[in-house]
């Protein structure tokens, strides 16, 4: 696509104008948006450009490797910047030890994410530009889980610390669509499985565990996850399907065991259609899909004995369970 071609090559070219010699923070979650954003900036600027990402705990199975693998030391792409990957969990697991309430624990997690971010930057010392991955329908404050602000406290890197000292923001994406940041993203040459991320919300896997947060859990819902995401792409469904994850209920039940009766978690597959993420269907998900995915799950999770499927659309429910 010509288009895209040049406007990755226009915003390289308009960024190193723009920036010079220099110095560049930016918060990498891994999603699409950060994702292009430090891609464009590591094209532009190289070494002037140092990217935070955290590692709250609460991310799915395999994702920091991932992240780390397209922009850590070593990378395949060649961007060559200075990266930093925070390990944050322990203090995120303290945090949340015993909230219990969604509002409470998504306020935790943000401002954590802040304090943790503050830090790095400090270390840092002055920046000239703080980036931001806002994309255009951030601007109009419409499209993706904008609604929801009202709803439930959002967070994101979007929502940095005024405290971190910069002279600038840079927001590159600003005028972009979504599949307009994807398509840039594959010109950069980031692989398929980020450009093509399904949304994930800032507070992770925290709001898809009902209720008190544990490490114990994180890896629960982990484990269920990676299983749901592996057997939806091998149906070939993974496309059709805008949103799907698995979470953790705070419910046990009985179920029973060979000779044994257990007393355990169970276990809820989500996954829904939608054109804007302010209204959505559950998917019709067949059943053969949902019975190897269930009999994986109990068969490989330990402390899982029972899997539901959600069936509600949004409204009611809302696509999260927090
Ligand atoms: P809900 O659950 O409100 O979600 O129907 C709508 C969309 O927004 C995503 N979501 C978030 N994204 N920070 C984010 O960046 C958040 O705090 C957050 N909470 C929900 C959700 O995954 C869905 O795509």
């Amino acid at each position: 696509d010509w288009k895209m071609d040049s406007f990755v090559e226009n915003n390289v070219e308009a960024l190193k104008k723009r920036i010079g010699s220099g110095k560049v923070l930016c918060a990498l979650s891994g999603g699409v948006d950060s994702s292009v954003l430090a891609a464009m900036l590591a094209k532009a600027i190289g070494k002037q450009l140092t990217c935070v990402f955290v590692d709250h705990g609460l991310l799915r199975k395999n994702e920091k490797e991932e992240v780390c693998a397209v922009f850590g030391p070593g990378n395949a792409n060649g961007f060559d910047i200075n990266f930093i990957c925070v390990d944050a969990r322990d203090r995120y697991f303290a945090k949340l030890a015993g909230v219990a309430e969604p509002e409470r624990k998504r306020k935790i997690i943000g401002e954590e994410f802040i304090r943790v971010f503050e830090e790095q930057a400090k270390q840092i010392g002055k920046v000239d530009f703080l980036a931001q991955g806002t994309i255009y329908p951030d601007v109009v404050e419409s499209g993706l889980g904008g609604e929801s602000t009202v709803i439930k406290s959002h967070h994101n890197v979007g929502g940095l610390p005024d405290t971190v000292d910069f002279k600038e923001l840079v927001e590159p994406l600003r005028n972009l669509f979504k599949d307009e940041v994807r398509q840039a993203g594959r010109e950069l040459g980031l692989p398929e499985y980020l450009v093509s991320r399904q949304p994930f919300p800032g507070p992770g896997l925290g709001i898809r565990i009902i209720g008190e947060v544990t490490p114990e859990k994180v890896a629960i819902v982990q484990d269920a996850d990676a299983i749901w995401r592996e057997e939806i792409a091998k149906a070939g469904l993974d496309k059709e399907i805008s949103q799907y994850y698995a979470a953790l209920t705070n419910m046990h039940s009985v179920g029973v065991m060979g000779d044994e009766r257990t007393y355990d978690y169970a276990v809820a597959l989500r996954a829904v259609t939608t054109t804007d993420f302010m209204t959505a269907e559950s998917y019709n998900m067949p059943w053969d899909v949902l019975g190897t995915v269930t009999s994986r799950i109990v068969n490989e999770v330990k402390h899982v004995n029972r899997v539901f499927y959600d069936c509600t659309g949004k409204p009611p429910a809302t696509i999260e369970l927090e």
